[in-house]
């Protein structure tokens, strides 16, 4: 039996609008800061098959998302072509020596080797395949990367920053040290995906979490055309595998978009009928509800009456515009799915 996840990224037609939720697996989940508690911290969390598993499938179960994605980070890929990584409290991500230049570039491990190291993600993803067959009820798992320009500010800044000034400098003083960087983790990124895609995930999702730092006029040169590489390579091989594309915060770009993908995923900051006027007929679109307004369910459903009529039940998945925070209730997100699952069955 065909997924309606997948169907829905194909564009099919679906009983009703799939709908998941960016960082749906986290902190607002009681269950989830449990286990996390049992793995010592999130990096234990990400390196053991069983707990992760079981912290993937939770929102299925207490949300009732059409599709779970793959607990894990986008930075572990930098962490393991060599960089050591913290996650330290309230601070987020940090890396202790980031990459200044290019003799640092060419300590770090890359292609077939550091995608090979990568293995707990790997037993993960095969865990959850036969964990989710067993259930038999057809709901989908999502892998996902980070795009090479967001893991790339992580790498060169060392930690999240709200300039980027560190490695806005590389780009407009030393463009040539950063586009070596972003081929090295290109290239990691493919065989990435592709291992993921042979242990089982059924859907890529790739987060450009930081697109809007990159000016209009560059964000092609430093992040879509290697986003697109990796796509054309996955697509290559794997079509029956969609792909989404997830760059935040570039309503300017929209007129720009190219590529072999099956799904635009729309940020909250775009509107919504600009994104379906733009792409509509070319990819299916994903989104986009202001995450904040789960903190109001009135206002979740003002929303995604909205969002739905915009979308007239086609071409279109739920989700919110970016990752739900730690504090939202969990009835909030609970209300959400429903309600997305609701008015969509209604019309279908
Ligand atoms: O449910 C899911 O979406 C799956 C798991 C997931 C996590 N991170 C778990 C996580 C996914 C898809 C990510 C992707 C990710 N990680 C992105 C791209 C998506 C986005 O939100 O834009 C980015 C930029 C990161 C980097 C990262 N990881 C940051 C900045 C942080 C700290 C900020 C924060 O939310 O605490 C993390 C840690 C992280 N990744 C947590 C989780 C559940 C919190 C760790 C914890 O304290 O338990």
């Amino acid at each position: 039996m065909s997924k309606i996840f997948v169907d829905a990224c194909f564009g099919k037609e679906t009983p009703y609008t799939p709908v998941w939720m960016m960082r749906q697996a986290g902190r607002y989940l009681p269950e989830y800061m449990e286990v996390r508690r049992r793995a010592g911290n999130f990096l234990n969390l990400c390196h053991a098959p069983d707990m992760a598993a079981e912290v993937t499938i939770q929102p299925l179960d207490i949300v009732n998302v059409d599709a779970a994605i793959l607990f894990s980070d986008i930075l572990v890929v930098p962490n393991e072509m060599g960089m050591k990584l913290d996650f330290v409290n309230g601070e987020g991500p940090v890396f202790e020596s980031p990459i200044k230049n290019e003799a640092d570039l060419d300590t770090l491990i890359g292609g077939v080797e550091a995608a090979a190291k990568l293995t707990y993600v790997y037993d993960t993803i095969a865990l959850l395949r036969k964990q989710l067959d067993e259930r038999g009820d057809n709901k989908a798992l999502i892998g996902f990367t980070g795009a090479p320009w967001t893991l790339a500010t992580y790498m060169i800044e060392g930690h999240g920053t709200k300039t980027y000034n560190v490695c806005k400098k590389m780009m407009y003083s030393n463009s040539k040290l950063l586009h070596k960087i972003l081929a090295k983790v290109t290239e990691v990124v493919k065989l990435y995906m592709e291992k993921q895609i042979q242990s089982g995930i059924d859907v890529v999702q790739i987060f450009d979490s930081w697109a809007a730092a990159i000016e209009p006029d560059k964000y092609d040169e430093f992040s879509w055309r290697y986003m697109v590489e990796i796509a054309d390579y996955l697509k290559s091989k794997y079509p029956h595998i969609p792909i989404i594309m997830f760059p935040k915060g570039v309503p300017a770009f929209l007129d720009k978009v190219y590529g072999n993908f099956d799904v635009f995923g729309v940020d909250w900051s775009t509107p919504m009928e600009l994104a379906r006027e733009k792409l509509g007929d070319k990819y299916v679109l994903q989104g986009n509800m202001e995450p904040c307004r789960l903190y109001c369910q009135e206002e979740t459903t003002i929303a995604v009456e909205k969002i739905h009529s915009i979308m007239g039940g086609k071409r279109h998945i739920f989700n919110l515009g970016h990752g739900i925070l730690p504090d939202v209730p969990v009835a909030n997100a609970q209300h959400f799915v429903s309600e997305c699952q609701r008015v969509s069955k209604k019309n279908h």
